[in-house]
């Protein structure tokens, strides 16, 4: 062998050895985001339990089977396949979301900044949250991370006490004072914030009121379950009194005439920007026999329209206009004559959801129903 060889071999040996140095150490394997949200869950099962079967959890599945629908019928009009083909990031912003509180809303957990809460010193605090981009873990959608870390740590409720209890593993709980605010909550739910001024308030709480205290379902002892109503429910998740838009809709019928109202009693903002709900009133004889139908329906079309308008070019955007369901709007009012004579009977109503109001009706499910008798 010439020295070279050596030079060779020496060197090869000795980039082994300083790659293997490189290597990660067996000791603290990096886990996956599926692995640490099902970490999370290993400790808090009730949490997890509910987080699973409730709306942020499904959030990333609900959109992949949007899509598909979209692609594979014909609810939705031709101009919006378009867009959907083309799978802009800008769904993934709010359905698979990067933590909030490690991205806009950054420093926010900081009790020391709450005089600091205005968009000059969060720039970003109104924008979209940051869409996720490892597609290998989309499935986890809204899930533990993004709403509760923050960094190596763990955002909770501000009257969190440890108990100083011991853990393994990567529970690090601080306490917030921003945790619980409507803050956020708002960074995927801005159709309740109108403007920048309002989110001073309404990003902290709006009437006076928290989104969880409304929108988490409560036990018994007045605790919270972690479980947030949502449009598909499940049987066993009962609804508190008017927390369904349907429970305020009023219909009488008096003198021939039917009298419909629809007043937001019950919400402190105004209806979904994209969904729609749809009320079926129908009058039924004696004999019950159908003498009169007729619809109401909710919706933002008013709104949003403009958004949508550039994507469906020269055409309309599809849909019906609806009352917004705004707080501050006059209420719904609306009556009809009905000609053939009714003395008894009873009125239905039917309440559906649709999550877009520009796909057609077929596409709405009956979640609601109501029976009055006259
Ligand atoms: C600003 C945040 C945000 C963005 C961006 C966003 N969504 Fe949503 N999406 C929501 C919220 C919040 C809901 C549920 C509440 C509601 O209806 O207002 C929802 C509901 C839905 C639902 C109903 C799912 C179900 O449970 O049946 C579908 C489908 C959907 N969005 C599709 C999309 C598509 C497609 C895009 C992109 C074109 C998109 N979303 C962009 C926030 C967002
Ligand atoms: C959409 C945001 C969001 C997601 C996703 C989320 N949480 Fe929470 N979590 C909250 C909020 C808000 C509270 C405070 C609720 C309250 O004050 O009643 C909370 C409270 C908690 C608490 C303390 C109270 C309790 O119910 O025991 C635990 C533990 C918890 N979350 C664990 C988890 C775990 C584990 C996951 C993932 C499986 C998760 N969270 C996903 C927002 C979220
Ligand atoms: C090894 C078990 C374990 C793991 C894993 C774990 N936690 Fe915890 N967590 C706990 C315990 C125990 C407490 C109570 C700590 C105390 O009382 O000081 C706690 C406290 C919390 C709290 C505050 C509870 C309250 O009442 O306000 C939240 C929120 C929370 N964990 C969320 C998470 C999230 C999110 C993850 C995953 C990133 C996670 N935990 C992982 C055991 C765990
Ligand atoms: C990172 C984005 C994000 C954050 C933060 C977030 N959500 Fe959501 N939320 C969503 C998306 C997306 C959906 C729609 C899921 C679906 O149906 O596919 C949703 C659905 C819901 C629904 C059900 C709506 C419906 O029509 O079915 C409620 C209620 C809700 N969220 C409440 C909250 C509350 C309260 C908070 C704050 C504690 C919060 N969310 C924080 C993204 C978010
Ligand atoms: C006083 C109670 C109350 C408070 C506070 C409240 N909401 Fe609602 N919210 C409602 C009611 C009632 C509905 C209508 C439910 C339905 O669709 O039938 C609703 C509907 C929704 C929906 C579902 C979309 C829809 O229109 O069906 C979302 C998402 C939502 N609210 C988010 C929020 C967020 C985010 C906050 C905090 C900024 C908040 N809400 C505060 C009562 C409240």
């Amino acid at each position: 062998m010439k020295t070279y060889h050596y030079v060779i071999i020496g060197l090869v040996i000795f980039i082994a050895l300083v790659s293997q140095c490189a290597l990660p150490t067996a000791k603290e394997p990096v886990l996956s985001r599926l692995e640490q949200v099902e970490k999370c869950g290993s400790c808090h099962q009730d949490a997890y339990h509910n987080w699973k079967i409730g709306p942020h959890a499904q959030a990333y599945a609900k959109l992949e089977e949007h899509v598909d629908l979209v692609l594979n019928s014909d609810i939705f009009p031709e101009p919006y396949k378009g867009m959907i083909a083309q799978n802009p990031a800008v769904c993934k912003s709010c359905h698979v979301s990067e933590n909030i509180f490690d991205t806009r809303l950054k420093g926010l957990e900081k009790e020391e900044n709450m005089e600091k809460f205005t968009q000059a010193h969060y720039p970003e605090m109104m924008e979209f949250a940051v869409p996720r981009t490892d597609s290998t873990m989309f499935v986890t959608g809204i899930d533990c991370l993004t709403c509760h870390a923050s960094g190596d740590k763990v955002l909770t409720t501000e009257d969190f006490k440890p108990s100083g209890q011991k853990m393994e593993g990567q529970c690090q709980p601080v306490a917030s004072t921003f945790f619980t605010k409507n803050i956020s909550c708002v960074s995927c739910h801005k159709f309740v914030v109108n403007d920048q001024e309002e989110l001073a308030h309404q990003g902290m709480e709006i009437a006076q009121k928290t989104c969880n205290s409304c929108h988490q379902e409560y036990d018994s002892e007045g605790k919270g379950t972690h479980y947030y109503y949502w449009r598909h429910d499940p049987e066993d998740k009962v609804r508190p009194k008017n927390m369904r838009v349907f429970d305020v809709l009023d219909v009488q019928l008096k003198n021939q005439v039917l009298a419909v109202s629809w007043e937001n009693t019950i919400s402190p903002h105004s209806y979904s920007e994209c969904g729609e709900s749809i009320a079926d009133i129908e009058v039924f004889n004696e004999a019950e026999e159908l003498v009169f139908s007729t619809q109401a329906r909710l919706n933002r079309k008013i709104y949003h329209d403009k958004d949508l308008q550039p994507l469906f070019k020269d055409e309309p955007v599809s849909g019906i206009e609806g009352y917004t369901f705004s707080p501050k709007q006059e209420p719904y009012e609306q009556s009809y004559k009905i000609e053939k004579r009714v003395k008894k009977g009873k009125i239905k109503i039917t309440g559906k959801q649709k999550a877009q109001y520009w796909a057609k009706d077929d596409l709405a499910e009956v979640i609601y129903t109501r029976e009055i008798s006259f």
